[in-house]
């Protein structure tokens, strides 16, 4: 085994394996003085709908922003109630708090996803969303959810921000609910140099909304005619996703091999739960934004590989939505608490060698005296 780091991340590699193109964009957008609301951001948010299968993308400053912009435009009244996994960020019940609702988390399965019975036991008169977040880059079993909004006439919500190109039955997530909203945080599959997001609908009046929103209340012709924010994507930066989009087929195919390189070097040592394999399920097509395992004695495991160079990551530093008691939750969500004191990240990105996997896989092994 040689030894080299591998750090969980490498954020200078977003921008370095393509300095030239990105150099020359710059440039290009910048002679052009196009900065904000031009051309590059309408082909981006075109080709992004194409992409998806929707009829509309808008790119907005962030996907905090943009969920909140999503609930509001799909009519969400004070008082509402969202119900959504623990399992997620805390952005996710941020944007229902800000958009004047209340966040009702609930326990994620064994994919680690929201469970579909547990939100629907959780639904009361005052529920008025389902937003379940497409995890790690794996779209939920959309037909449970739905049926489930169906039954008690909710309205659903996508957090699709882990998950651009990811697809639950041939349908790409964020494009099943009334609206969804994406992350291009630098260390999403698809991630620019700072913050930015979109929010994507079929719904015309929806998108009329959203539109507004971000935008000071804008409409088409530029007369102020609603409440609006300011969260629009940047014009450099759709030109810098616009760039990155027409290669994430590629991007894609990788992740999925070095998923693929994990199963096969690690699926017979039993401390450890792997995510399901690519394929594996003809449901699902994963585009594994994250690599997220279960495996017993976590802490000392992540020392260890700590030691010998390796870098991994506890999700939301190891805080479900129900732990923050400070911010008002009272959920008490055994099965989450279970999965929080296991699940663990590997690295999994574009750096990632596969001499990495198996640097990263042997030294799995070799903790659980493989
Ligand atoms: C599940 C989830 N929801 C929401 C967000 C918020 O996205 P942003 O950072 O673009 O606001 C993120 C990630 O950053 C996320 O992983």
């Amino acid at each position: 085994m040689n030894q080299h780091p591998v750090p969980f991340f490498n954020y200078h590699y977003v921008f370095t394996s393509h300095e030239e193109e990105y150099r020359s964009l710059v440039r290009e957008v910048g002679r052009r003085g196009a900065f904000i609301m031009q051309r590059d951001l309408e082909n981006f948010e075109q080709h992004l709908a194409q992409f998806l299968g929707a009829r509309h993308a808008l790119g907005v400053g962030n996907a905090t922003d943009g969920l909140m912009i999503a609930l509001r435009a799909a009519g969400l009244k004070p008082g509402d109630e969202v119900i959504l996994s623990s399992h997620t960020m805390i952005a996710t019940a941020a944007a229902v708090h800000f958009a004047g609702g209340i966040a009702v988390p609930v326990e994620c399965g064994a994919d680690h996803l929201i469970d579909p019975e547990a939100a629907a036991a959780a639904v009361t008169p005052s529920t008025r969303f389902l937003m379940p977040t497409q995890l790690n880059g794996r779209t939920c079993d959309m037909d449970r959810l739905q049926a489930i909004a169906d039954r008690h006439g909710l309205l659903m919500v996508e957090d699709a921000a882990q998950a651009l190109g990811s697809k639950f039955k041939g349908r790409a997530a964020g494009t099943f609910g009334i609206a969804s909203a994406i992350s291009f945080y630098p260390a999403k599959v698809l991630g620019c140099f700072g913050d930015g997001g979109a929010v994507i609908t079929n719904d015309d009046a929806v998108r009329e909304k959203m539109s507004q929103l971000r935008d000071h209340g804008r409409d088409s012709t530029g007369a102020i005619v609603s409440w609006g924010l300011n969260s629009r994507l940047d014009n450099l930066h759709a030109a810098i996703l616009d760039f990155q989009l027409a290669r994430y087929a590629k991007v894609m195919s990788r992740r999925r091999r070095i998923a693929t390189m994990y199963t096969e070097r690690l699926a017979d040592v039993p401390e450890v739960t792997l995510p399901p394999a690519p394929d594996s399920d003809a449901d699902h097509f994963d585009i594994f934004q994250n690599y997220e395992i279960e495996a017993e004695r976590r802490d000392s495991l992540r020392q260890y590989l700590k030691d010998n160079g390796i870098g991994t990551l506890i999700q939301w530093g190891g805080q479900a939505i129900h732990h923050l008691k400070n911010l008002g939750f009272t959920q008490n969500l055994p099965y989450t608490d279970r999965l929080f004191e296991q699940m663990l990240m590997l690295p999994m990105n574009m750096s990632v060698s596969d001499d990495d996997v198996d640097y990263i896989s042997d030294h799995i092994r070799r903790f659980y005296g493989k």
